[in-house]
């Protein structure tokens, strides 16, 4: 392996993921069977590999659109600043959040109450993981959730650690910085 560091040792390995993302898409395919068009909100950056999977698997049509979030650490408010807001309307419509990871919670429940004060005509999340410790899935606003994970710094599949290890196949722990 070139230099850069260790390989991550695996928490979520690729066929798990592939299996369970087939799983969700098609309990949200049930789930919005009566409705034409579902808006995938994915939430930057993270989420980007997790919506390109789910998108693909999906048969309901859908509309992808995207948010950039930061919150600030350390502040117990947990503020959260819109970095990219959507280019779509989002009244009316059928709005899935795409999300790579709950971890204390509040960025999904600020991006919830966001979205809900835009009257969506439905609004739920899709979660690819859940940390140990976090809050419960209803608190956290989590309607569909890929896997739980120990508490641990996930990378891959999306999640970074300082922008690294994004484009891992699979979802890693990070053993070293
Ligand atoms: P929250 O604490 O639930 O608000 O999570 C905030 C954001 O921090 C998530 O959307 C992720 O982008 C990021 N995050 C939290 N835990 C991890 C992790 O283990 N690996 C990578 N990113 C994480
Ligand atoms: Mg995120």
């Amino acid at each position: 392996m070139p230099a850069g560091g260790a390989r991550p040792p695996e928490v979520v390995p690729e066929q798990e993921l592939r299996r369970r993302v087939g799983e969700l898409s098609a309990r949200i395919d049930e789930d919005y069977a009566e409705v034409d068009e579902l808006v995938l909100v994915g939430v930057l950056k993270g989420a980007f590999i997790f919506l390109s999977d789910l998108a693909r698997r999906l048969s309901v049509p859908t509309v992808v659109d995207f948010v950039a979030l930061s919150s600030y650490e350390g502040t117990e408010a947990g503020e959260l600043r819109l970095e990219m807001d959507l280019r779509e309307e989002v009244r009316d419509r059928h709005v899935l959040v795409v999300e790579d990871i709950v971890d204390t919670g509040a960025t999904l429940r600020r991006l919830r109450e966001l979205l809900a004060s835009r009257e969506p005509a439905s609004l739920a999340a899709c979660v690819l993981v859940r940390k140990q410790g976090s809050p419960p899935r209803d608190e956290a606003g989590v309607d569909y959730l890929g896997f739980e994970i120990p508490d641990v710094w996930a990378v891959g599949y999306g999640l970074d650690y300082d922008e690294r290890y994004r484009g891992l196949p699979y979802v890693g722990r990070l053993t070293e910085v």
